[in-house]
């Protein structure tokens, strides 16, 4: 189902789905690099990439829920190796309150491109975690590969309101009190729903603010 194109070094996965795709790649294409000399990450950050971690592109129908499918792909593979992640809004995966994978969505002439990023041996920035930092050695990074790609083709063979409902039963924003950092300016509140659209809804004293994008910060 998958056309896996493999590499050692790239500058990008994302870039470079984004080049397979102007000479004729299609829907279902996956850029599996084992380095990264200009990962990507999101709000124009840098991932940084070293050899050892994994580094995945994968093209897909667009939809706006892209993003939701996605991390509960992720969170759902590594889950198969018994970690125990969640999923911090929008969609970075978490193990005990930890990064251990980011997920860039980007929308490429009418595709989507799912940029996914899950360390595996090392821990590239500080606060974070790793498959490996955890005990889990004998897991390796293609078995994620793998574990992750069953798992959309699992949910793409579902509907959007599935991806939402698993997306809300594996966040560990919901119910918490949170700070977005949006560009200008924070909002701070209790999170209490996600919205159709992958949006976070949080309640700030009497009212309610729908936020879209923004870094997001778990209160208590
Ligand atoms: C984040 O900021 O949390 C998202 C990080 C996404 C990183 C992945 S690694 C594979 C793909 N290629 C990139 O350049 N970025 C994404």
């Amino acid at each position: 189902m998958f056309d896996i194109r493999r590499y050692d070094v790239v500058d990008s996965t994302q870039e470079l789905a984004k080049e397979l795709l102007a000479t004729g790649a299609h829907e279902h294409l996956v850029v599996d690099a084992a380095q990264q000399r200009k990962g990507k990450g999101r709000l124009d950050r840098e991932w940084i990439s070293p050899h050892g971690g994994l580094y995945l592109s994968v093209v897909l129908r667009h939809h706006p829920l892209l993003p939701v499918l996605a991390a509960v792909a992720v969170a759902r593979a590594l889950r198969a190796f018994d970690l125990p992640v969640t999923i911090k809004w929008p969609n970075d995966i978490l193990l005990e309150e930890k990064k251990i994978a980011g997920i860039l969505t980007e929308l490429h002439k009418g595709f989507g491109i799912v940029g996914i990023g899950v360390n595996i041996v090392a821990m590239p920035v500080s606060g974070a975690t790793s498959v490996h930092a955890t005990g889990a050695t004998k897991v390796s990074r293609d078995a994620v590969v793998d574990m992750i790609l069953t798992h959309v083709a699992a949910l793409e063979a579902e509907d959007p309101e599935s991806w939402l409902r698993y997306f809300k039963n594996l966040s560990s924003t919901l119910g918490r009190h949170v700070r977005i950092q949006q560009l200008n300016g924070t909002v701070e509140g209790l999170a209490i729903d996600v919205d159709v659209q992958g949006a976070l809804i949080i309640q700030t004293h009497s009212t309610t603010t729908t936020v879209t994008y923004g870094d997001c910060i778990h209160l208590r």
